[in-house]
């Protein structure tokens, strides 16, 4: 949660920050600010809401957009309402040190009592400005300059940071730290400009050369010298490495779609593409993976198959429960998370551990991941976010490549988990003999198949639009699924909900006599996957006992259905596939009928309120 991003160098730092602010909005929109050194003094600028907001004030005043040094930020508020006082940059007491803050200090309150009872003042309830006039107090009583103070100041703390701290006394460094959120450090030609963000999408069009702060190091940036990272617990110096950037701006780019959301839907078939490219060769009958080929005797011998994640993340582990207890008889348990790391799990060296995550920063899965490493499990990750905190922590693992995913609500990140997951488990079949080489074989020709059929299903956007005027004023909304298709109900209405403000829960469609078959009345939509394959039969009786009670059925079936047809009152037809992959396909009109949703409500898609992209904290 929060992004901040900086810039020291000799070009005019307020496009550069404001700019990489607004791409970072993805992490938190409750409030955004700026500083500006003018080369006399420090500008702050900020407000609630979001860096439109920002730009809408500093229009007002010229005098606070120049300087060639900046940090900025934009929030999501955990200590403290979101308001103008609360948001970053936060000064300390004397006015000299500036600062922008990713993380929690967990310790503020005692720290807090004890700069107060030294004098210190404070003006927002926030845990950063306890922060920044720690450093302060330790400045001056050390007599030392910011890096120095900075540094010993972290090893007081408890909590997450990743910070940037600019001193108008010494105007000519940024200093940079982190522990738990990330910092990417952007170096200019020649040292003669960086710049710092939560990640490096502030200044892909300047630079490609990047260096990730690993958690508890820190560095102090200045003009035209190499940046040299040290750890923050006893200063020694680390050994820096320079990496180079894969993103392009076009990736981070709406290019001609209304949001990001919907351009996400529509690079599904792109992105899974880019998630087997390389590892399935279908005509050959092979899937090469190096996180797993380098590992296989630990997932051959695996007793047990245990998978963590939050949100959408979870829901792609809760298919692959049912792609690898089917496909490679292995045992899976899927688990939140945030209840993991608290459960006192038992964990054995046999278990493999799969994290999933979209960022690669969600503090719950982190944890969770140093919890099982701790008891000896091998750990797998499956990321989007390239060199992630969850990328470098797990064992091994496997990139999505699905590209910067934008938009609040998963999309194209839980498709393409879904597929790496898929191949891990067919490689597994495969190495366990559970699939014979043909079968093995039919089932990499059809999994190439896919992203041609998902072309084929965003082409009925109209007619998913359509349902969605027909839909779009109602308060509650059901959606059933079984078997493979299950988690897709649940994926279908977390999307629902959390774009719309519309409340929706999934169920396994047997569930519904359960308990949900209550609240069925003529007003309620009950969207159900219907496919051909699995539990058909059963799913049509679930269908017939809704109309029954007068419920409005939107079904999700296979191309060429008669049966569902007939009663239900909307059908949105897949293209014909293998069962297992059928969650790749059923999950398409889902999206789009949350995300027409949304727009005709009139509500914010790609920024939901009370929401952030990666959930860094717990
Ligand atoms: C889904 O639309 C949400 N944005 C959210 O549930 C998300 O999947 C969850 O926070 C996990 O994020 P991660 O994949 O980055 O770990």
């Amino acid at each position: 949660m929060c992004g901040i991003t900086g810039y020291i160098g000799y070009r005019e730092a307020y496009p550069i920050v404001v700019k990489g602010l607004q791409r970072l909005e993805y992490r938190g929109y409750d409030s955004a600010g700026i500083m500006l050194f003018d080369g006399a003094k420090a500008q702050v600028s900020k407000t609630k809401g979001k860096v439109a907001d920002l730009e809408e004030i500093t229009l007002q005043s010229p005098e606070k957009k120049s300087g060639n040094i900046a940090i900025g930020h934009t929030r999501w508020a955990t200590h403290g309402v979101p308001n103008d006082v609360n948001s970053h940059p936060h000064t300390s007491v004397s006015g000299d040190l500036v600062i922008v803050h990713n993380g929690i200090i967990e310790n503020y309150d005692t720290l807090k009592k004890e700069l107060i009872s030294r004098g210190y003042t404070f003006q927002s309830d926030t845990d950063t400005e306890v922060l920044i006039n720690l450093i302060e107090e330790v400045k001056k009583h050390e007599n030392c300059k910011l890096g120095k103070a900075v540094q010993i100041a972290l090893t007081q703390v408890t909590g997450a940071y990743a910070i940037a701290v600019f001193d108008t006394k010494k105007p000519n460094e940024i200093v940079v730290a982190r522990l738990g959120s990330p910092i990417a450090i952007g170096i200019g030609k020649d040292n003669s400009e960086f710049f710092v963000a939560s990640d490096a999408s502030p200044f892909i069009e300047y630079t490609k050369e990047v260096i990730y702060l690993e958690d508890e190091e820190m560095a102090i940036i200045q003009v035209n010298k190499e940046v040299a990272v040290r750890k923050v617990k006893d200063d020694s110096l680390t050994d820096t490495k320079i990496q180079q950037l894969q993103l392009n701006l076009e990736q981070i780019e709406k290019g001609g779609y209304e949001h990001f959301m919907l351009k996400e839907i529509h690079e599904q078939p792109k992105a899974i593409i880019d998630t087997y490219r390389g590892r399935m060769l279908a005509d050959e009958g092979i899937i090469k993976m190096s996180g797993v080929d380098d590992h296989i005797e630990k997932f051959l011998n695996a007793d047990r198959i245990i998978i963590v994640a939050c949100g959408t993340s979870w829901h792609a582990g809760l298919v692959a429960e049912y792609l690898f207890e089917d496909i490679a008889r292995i045992p899976v348990e899927v688990e939140y998370a945030s209840e993991f790391r608290y459960r006192n799990p038992i964990i054995t060296e046999k278990d493999i551990v799969i994290a999933i995550s979209q960022s690669g920063e969600t503090a719950d899965t982190l944890a969770a991941i140093k919890l099982a490493k701790s008891k000896g499990a091998f750990v797998f990750g499956v990321c989007n976010v390239v060199g992630s905190s969850i990328a470098r922590e797990t064992h091994a693992g496997a990139y999505t490549h699905a590209g910067p995913e934008i938009g609040v609500a998963s999309t194209k990140a839980f498709t393409t988990q879904i597929t790496i997951l898929l191949l891990i488990a067919l490689k597994l079949g495969k190495e366990k003999g559970k699939l014979s080489k043909s079968v093995f074989h039919s089932y990499l020709q059809m999994l190439q198949l896919i992203p041609s059929k998902i072309e084929e299903l965003l082409a009925i956007d109209g007619q998913v639009k359509h349902i969605a005027s027909i839909y779009k004023d109602v308060p509650n909304c059901l959606y059933l699924g079984r078997g493979f298709n299950f988690p897709v109900a649940l994926e279908g209405a977390l999307k629902l909900k959390e774009i719309s403000y519309i409340h929706a829960e999934g169920y396994p469609a047997a569930e519904m006599k359960h308990g949900p078959i209550a609240l069925i009345d003529e007003n309620m939509p009950i969207v159900v996957i219907a496919t051909n394959k699995g539990h058909y039969e059963k799913v049509v009786s679930n269908i017939q006992e809704i109309k029954s009670r007068e419920g409005k059925i939107i079904a999700i079936v296979t191309k060429g259905d008669i049966t569902v047809k007939e009663i239900a009152d909307h059908v949105i037809e897949i293209p014909e596939t293998e069962e297992m992959f059928t969650p790749l396909l059923t999950t398409i009109p889902l999206q789009l009928l949350s995300y027409h949703i949304a727009v005709l409500l009139g509500k914010n898609v790609d920024q939901p309120r009370n929401l952030a992209k990666s959930v860094t904290v717990e």
